[in-house]
């Protein structure tokens, strides 16, 4: 079975928010003061695995968890371990996690004890103060301590960093190296415009192609076919054994090989990232729908599903999305 939206696109992917709380609040990402919702809007773990099983008897092939931080729901290994004995009877061939990496000392073991070989870990500094500074209260040596864990136990991790102006621009090469000298893979980000956050987004927002040139100087990239099923543009260089990614949505759109769709923490599935509209799972499965019902909705929602993104970042207006990233976790 395949799913295929409306503009031919294989989709096969499929992002899981499994909770809207984190253990951080990065500037770029959340406001100081943010709400939670109450535990009772949250998909339960059945109505997570029920939608999951959908979605791959409709051709998902992998199941990317995240948050806020997905290791701060309190039964995220027995979802990972329900989703993971999939793996053996179905087209389900993957599944991982994005995590900022503060809990993963005590969840590695757990993780790859149940199937999870690859985590994307973000982290947009390596020095303490600054790290203190944009996750507004954070300690890093909490990620370090995670990290270090998931190596242990032979977790392949890909550093995400998101680059925010006046913060971390001069550092890179330094995150290069450091990443470099651990043997990750580092992906940069440029920041999106996810509904408001303390700062304005034009005052965050960095365009990767200038940081690209920048270190193309020093690195002397050179393209790659690699692929990882995501949005990243990957290089190496003679001078490094990782790889480089850069994420590009603002610079450089990518939504023509989208694969993938998300569903939020509530259970609203949004076809694209930057894009508002929604169908709502959670009433669906709460008004007692059968299976063949929820995939007819799927099939709608692919039906129309956007061609691409409306991000734009500038000072005069303000057309930002009307949820912030830990709704969808990117
Ligand atoms: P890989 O499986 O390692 O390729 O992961 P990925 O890049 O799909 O996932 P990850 O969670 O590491 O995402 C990295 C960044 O890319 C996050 O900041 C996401 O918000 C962003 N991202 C992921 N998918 C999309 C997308 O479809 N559109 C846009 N604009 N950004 C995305
Ligand atoms: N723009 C770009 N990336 C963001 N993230 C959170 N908020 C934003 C934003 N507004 C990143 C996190 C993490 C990933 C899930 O999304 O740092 O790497
Ligand atoms: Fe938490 Fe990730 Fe958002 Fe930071 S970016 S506040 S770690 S959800």
């Amino acid at each position: 079975m395949e799913l295929v939206d409306q503009f031919l696109r294989k989709i096969n992917y499929l992002r899981i928010s499994v909770t809207d709380r984190c253990d951080l609040r990065c500037v770029y990402c959340m406001k100081e003061k943010m709400e939670f919702l109450p535990k009772k809007e949250i998909l339960t773990l059945e109505e997570i695995e029920r939608l999951s099983d959908n979605f791959i008897d409709l051709g998902v092939e992998k199941i990317r968890l995240t948050g806020g931080e997905p290791l701060v729901r309190k039964d995220i290994i027995k979802l990972i371990e329900k989703l993971n004995y999939k793996k053996n009877s179905t087209n389900l061939k993957e599944i991982t996690l994005t995590t900022n990496g503060t809990l993963l000392k005590n969840y590695s073991y757990e993780l790859k004890q149940n199937g999870v070989n690859r985590i994307n870990v973000s982290l947009d500094t390596i020095d303490e103060d600054k790290y203190n500074q944009i996750t507004r209260f954070g300690k890093i040596k909490n990620v370090f301590d995670g990290i270090n864990e998931a190596k242990k136990n032979k977790i392949k991790i890909k550093i995400n960093t998101v680059v925010f102006k006046n913060f971390n621009e001069m550092e890179l090469e330094n995150l290069i190296e450091w990443s470099n000298s651990n043997n990750h893979d580092l992906t940069f980000i440029e920041v999106m415009p996810m509904d408001e956050t303390d700062s304005p987004r034009d005052l965050q927002f960095v365009p990767l192609n200038k940081i690209y040139e920048k270190l193309d100087l020093i690195y002397n990239f050179k393209k790659t076919n690699d692929n990882t099923g995501g949005p990243a543009k990957y290089y190496k260089s003679d001078k490094l054994k990782i790889k480089i990614g850069f994420i590009t949505p603002l610079t450089n759109n990518f939504c023509e090989s989208c694969n993938r769709v998300r569903i939020s923490s509530t259970g609203k599935l949004y076809m694209c990232l930057g894009q508002n509209d929604y169908v709502d799972f959670r009433e669906i499965m709460r008004s007692d729908r059968s299976d063949d019902f929820i995939k007819e909705k799927i099939r709608f929602a692919l039906s129309i599903k956007p061609k691409k993104h409306d991000f734009m970042i500038n000072s005069e207006i303000k057309p930002y999305m009307k949820r912030h990233m830990n709704v969808t976790g990117g």
